[in-house]
């Protein structure tokens, strides 16, 4: 099944491979998006990526998802935890959307405990560092596959 998938990063994420590399790690965005990019060119899924640090530019990519992707994984960043403007941009399309954390949110300070984008995202992946986006990758492939064809194998 081809599919392309939006891989969208919020605030901060930019800086991965120097930021706080005791909490998210030393690979840098364009390294993880690289996995991801090579992972699912294996079952012949384009990738395409936004990275902002703005509020409005990442509910921009979410609209455009709309007409461009069959997917979304997203990382919200700080975003995750008080955007309502965010949660209603997901809300409005119909594209479904992996919430996506490098760090296990629930197991660390407590602001980060709540989120106001999961109850609209399809599920969340948190806590396995650069990896999670690859999960995330492998849940969301096989959910459109499963989409596209009830019956089909997702491999
Ligand atoms: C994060 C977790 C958020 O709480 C934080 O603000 C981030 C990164 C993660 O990937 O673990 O910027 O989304």
């Amino acid at each position: 099944m081809s599919c392309r998938i939006l891989v969208l990063n919020g605030p901060n994420l930019n800086l991965l491979g120097t930021r706080e590399t005791d909490v998210y790690g030393t690979a840098t965005l364009e390294s993880i998006l690289a996995d991801v990019r090579r992972a699912a060119a294996e079952h012949g899924v384009e990738i395409y990526d936004v990275q902002s640090n703005s509020e409005g530019e990442l509910i921009d990519a979410l609209h455009e998802a709309r007409t461009r992707a069959d997917g979304v994984i997203f990382n919200p960043g700080a975003y995750t935890h008080y955007s309502l403007a965010l949660r209603d941009a997901i809300a409005s399309i119909s594209v479904p959307v992996v919430e996506t954390h490098l760090s296990n949110v629930q197991a660390r300070e407590e602001f980060r405990h709540t989120s106001v984008v999961s109850a609209v995202c399809l599920g969340v992946v948190a806590g396995f560092g650069a990896d999670s986006y690859l999960v995330a990758l492998a849940a969301l492939r096989r959910h459109l596959a499963h989409q596209a064809s009830p019956t089909a194998r997702a491999d």
